[in-house]
Parts: C-alpha cells; sequence; structure tokens
C-alpha cells in the first residue's frame, strides 16, 4: 500500500512563489508515488476574523492553484476541511486528551494572540484542529515548512497520549521532512522567509500577479552593496534571487555560476523577472480555464470530499468507541 500524505493550506492571503516552489512544486511530483491529500483548512483560517465572501471565494481560487499548479484530481484528493464534518469532530475528541501547557507552549500561539486585541478560544486550539487533521486519515508523511514543525510534535504528542490513555489509535506522523524543496525569502526582507499574511507592498510575487507586476516587485528586491553578481560575497537577498531562478529554471549550480557569475544586478534582476513570468504563464492560463465558473472546481472539491470522508468516519467512529462516547 502507498503511503499516505496529507498537507494543509489555509484559504486566506496569497499563494506566492515561495509556496509554489516550497510546496506545490513538490506536491505535483510525488503525487503518483503516495496517496496525497490536500486540504484547504478553512476552519484554521477563520480562528482569525475572515470576510465570508472573501473566504468562499479563496477557497475556490485556491482549489483552482492547486489544480493550475498540476495537483491531478484523478490521483489526488483536494478537500475542503469544513465540507468533512470528522475534521471538527475529532479536534473536540483530541482537545479533551490535551494538556493546556502544550497549547500554551506553541510560539505561534504566542506570536499570533500577541498581534490581537482579542484573542479567540479557536486560535489556541488552532493545532489541536491541525492534530485531528493529520490523524484523522493515519496519514505518515506531513510535509510542512519549518514554521509548522513545532505543530507536528504537538500531533505526534496528542497521538501518543491518547494511545497511551486508550490503546494504540493513532499512526504517528513523520516529523522529518522529507519532501523540501526551494526556501524562497522575502524579495523586500531576505532575511524572512517569504509569507502569504506579510504586508509590505515588495515582498512577494503572487502566482497570479500579473507579468508586470512580477516584473516590478523583482526589479525592486532588497540585493546588497556589490556591484554584480559574486558568488563567494554575496548577500542574502541575491542569493535568493539566483535561487529562484534555479528552481524555476532547473539548472545546476555549475550551470547557475557560469551564467551569472559578473553580472549587474539589473540585469540579474531582468532574467530573473523573465524566468517567473514565463513559468508562472501556462500555470495563470490554466487558472484562468479551470476557474471561467464554479462548476469544475466544485466538482473536483466534492469529488474529494467523498472520497476521504470513510476514511475519516471510521476513524472518528473507532476513537469514539475508545473513549467510551456513545455511538449504536
Ligand atoms: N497550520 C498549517 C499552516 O498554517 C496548515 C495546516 C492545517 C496543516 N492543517 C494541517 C498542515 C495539516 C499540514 C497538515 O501552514
Amino acid at each position: 500500500m502507498k503511503s499516505r500524505v496529507l498537507s494543509g493550506v489555509q484559504p486566506s492571503g496569497n499563494l506566492h512563489i515561495g509556496n509554489y516552489l516550497g510546496a506545490l512544486a513538490n506536491w505535483v511530483k510525488i503525487q503518483y508515488d503516495y496517496e496525497s491529500i490536500f486540504c484547504i483548512v478553512d476552519l484554521h483560517a477563520i480562528t482569525v476574523y475572515q470576510n465570508p465572501e472573501e473566504l468562499r471565494a479563496k477557497v475556490r481560487e485556491l482549489a483552482g492553484l492547486f489544480l493550475a499548479s498540476g495537483i491531478d484530481p484523478k490521483q489526488s484528493r483536494i478537500v475542503v476541511q469544513s465540507t468533512v464534518p470528522a475534521h471538527a469532530e475529532l479536534a473536540w475528541l483530541l482537545t479533551c486528551v490535551t494538556p493546556m501547557g502544550w497549547l500554551e507552549r506553541m510560539t505561534q500561539f504566542k506570536a499570533k494572540s500577541a498581534a490581537q486585541e482579542s484573542v479567540g478560544a479557536g486560535l489556541f486550539q488552532y493545532p489541536v484542529l491541525m492534530a485531528a487533521d493529520i490523524l484523522l486519515y493515519q496519514a505518515g508523511i506531513v510535509p510542512v515548512g519549518e514554521d509548522q514543525t513545532q505543530h507536528l510534535e504537538l500531533a505526534r504528542d496528542i497521538a501518543q497520549r491518547f494511545n497511551s490513555l486508550y490503546g494504540e489509535t493513532f499512526v504517528m506522523p513523520a516529523t522529518s521532512l522529507p519532501l523540501v524543496g526551494a526556501r524562497v525569502m522575502g524579495l523586500d526582507d531576505p532575511t524572512t522567509k517569504m509569507s502569504k499574511s506579510a504586508q509590505g507592498a515588495g515582498h512577494l510575487v503572487a502566482l497570479l500577479d500579473p507579468p508586470d507586476r512580477i516584473r516590478k516587485t523583482i526589479m525592486r528586491a532588497t540585493t546588497d552593496s556589490n556591484p554584480a553578481v559574486d558568488f563567494e560575497t554575496m548577500g542574502p537577498g541575491v542569493a535568493n534571487l539566483l535561487a529562484i531562478f534555479q528552481a524555476f529554471a532547473g539548472w545546476s549550480s555549475d550551470q547557475m555560476r557560469a551564467h551569472f557569475t559578473g553580472l549587474r544586478y539589473g540585469d540579474l534582476k531582468k532574467q530573473v523577472g523573465e524566468m517567473v513570468v514565463s513559468k508562472l504563464d501556462p500555470i495563470q492560463q490554466r487558472f484562468r480555464e479551470i476557474t471561467a465558473d464554479h462548476s469544475y472546481v466544485d466538482q473536483v472539491l466534492r469529488d474529494g470530499a467523498e472520497a476521504v470522508a470513510p476514511i475519516a468516519n471510521s476513524t472518528v467512529q473507532l476513537v469514539k468507541q475508545r473513549m467510551g462516547v456513545f455511538t449504536w
């Protein structure tokens, strides 16, 4: 049997080239070797206020981008979290075996709650819901960025605690990240990872940005005080631009050195911009075709939910039985 891979993406912010190169492009590659479930986690998104209309639109947009990027719905499941009620149900059952102290330690909770005037209890529970997403499908492999490793560790702790209280029930999800791709940094600040929720105008290239905007953002990217590319002394901004080019072009390090050494930054940026534009163009075209109306995306999401529901429901049933929660 193929091992099961599960990952989740929030339908908030704009999916960008960092998400594509660091995650999506890998998922596309591995989807034939694993049984893959890609979850659009709208219940996580609402842990902070979302405009209702925008949220619904973002779910479809994200699904459209998954498909346009090459996720094959015959092969992989794209599932909207809220359409499979077992996610929320298991989250509650797991909440009851999760000590408060474990959640209080979560660095993302500390950071996010510090930025809010009033902190919803959902924000605190967020990692339990994520554990439920993972454990619901007994996923063995969970490809996530480093910012999520603490949450993944917590999912393991919760699984272990449940197993020791109620008997072997959950498969331990792997904490290793066997599927890391390029790590793309912010174009305005190459010391921080490119982030969907970052505010600044020059920070990211979104997958749906028009070509001129892509070129402009890259032309404005932070570099360093060298006049031209020098692989020995370059700063993180130049390294980031080169990494973006390399990941899209699929060039070897030798090819990169031979081509870019000594190139002035203006020319470097032009070439990076053209490379990104040329690679995003077919994705954007496919996206427009796929999302011309809702019907195709909605059908994919319905099929996804239908396909995974039996797995999810049988896990919840088993957990209920183990805990003594009443079932017929
Ligand atoms: N918390 C993850 C993030 O913000 C998203 C997520 C939710 C997730 N459920 C998941 C990731 C399950 C992997 C597996 O990136």
